[in-house]
């Protein structure tokens, strides 16, 4: 059976850690030519081409996009995935953190689709997947500045797939629930009682467990192929079963 991203080309944003490393594994495992994109590249899988970038910076978005273009000579796929978190709530979030979380998680995508679409465009065809969060959907205790940006990024979504259906382009987001990821790592590090922290963020997932990081991949790798043809505007949630509580 024929590859699912044979001669397809992808760029992949966060590409050197958690979802975004088993996004661009599985995109190059089927096939695909990846654009593995990360602020700290040296971990992007093997077989990848790594680039430095700040998904913030608008110079550095037109670069990646730039090299993928002039290494490859087309973009079919583009999975934003890079993203920051934050632990505040209104009361405690700081300005800083507030823009942070917006300039990465919102802006960043923004610019990655700038940039991508007008080779999309002019292809008459490109594929664009978000990922996105649960935290979209419920109010996520102590998640204020990054509930407000992962739900700007499912509008995002939505407009950019409205928008540009009539020319070929689809765009989808997934929201993960909480994933075994080192981003989950860092925040048990940081918590006073890891331990109790784990347990609590199991126990707010029907499916009693954290979800994995293959498993997101799965579906952003469904959304990006040829069998999702009918398929755009959508949020797909893959969270353990949270938002359905
Ligand atoms: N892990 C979870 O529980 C979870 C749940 C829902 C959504 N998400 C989302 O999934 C995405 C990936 O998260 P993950 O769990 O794999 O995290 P991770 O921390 O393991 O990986 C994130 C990667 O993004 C990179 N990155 C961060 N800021 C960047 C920037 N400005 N420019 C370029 N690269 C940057 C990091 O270097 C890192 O390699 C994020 O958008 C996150 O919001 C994660």
């Amino acid at each position: 059976m024929k590859p699912r991203f044979a001669n397809k080309v992808a760029v992949v944003t966060g590409a050197a850690s958690g979802i975004g490393h088993a996004i661009a594994t599985g995109l190059r495992d089927e096939g695909a030519s990846v654009v593995a994109g990360d602020l700290v590249p040296q971990n992007i899988p093997a077989g990848t081409l790594g680039v430095q970038v700040d998904v913030s910076d608008e110079g550095q978005v037109q670069a990646l996009i730039d090299t993928c273009i002039n290494e490859y000579g087309q973009i079919d796929v583009l999975c934003n995935n890079a993203g920051v978190g934050g632990v505040t709530d209104v009361l405690n979030c700081t300005t800083e953190e507030w823009d942070l979380l917006f300039t990465v998680n919102v802006r960043g995508m923004f610019l990655g689709i700038r940039a991508a679409l007008p080779h999309m465009l002019s292809a008459g065809h490109g594929v664009i997947v978000n990922t996105a969060s649960v935290a979209a959907s419920v109010g996520l205790p102590n998640r204020a500045a990054y509930c407000a940006s992962k739900g700007a990024v499912v509008a995002l979504t939505k407009q950019v797939a409205v928008q540009y259906a009539s020319q070929g382009i689809r765009c989808n987001c997934v929201s993960p629930g909480t994933v075994d990821s080192p981003w989950v790592g860092r925040l048990l590090d940081q918590a006073e009682d890891p331990v109790a922290m784990r347990e609590a963020l199991v126990a707010r997932q029907p499916l009693g467990r954290l979800g994995t990081p293959d498993e997101v991949a799965d579906l952003v790798l469904y959304l990006a192929s040829d069998q999702a043809s009918f398929v755009t505007g959508a949020d797909w949630l893959i969270d353990g079963g949270i938002a359905a509580g």
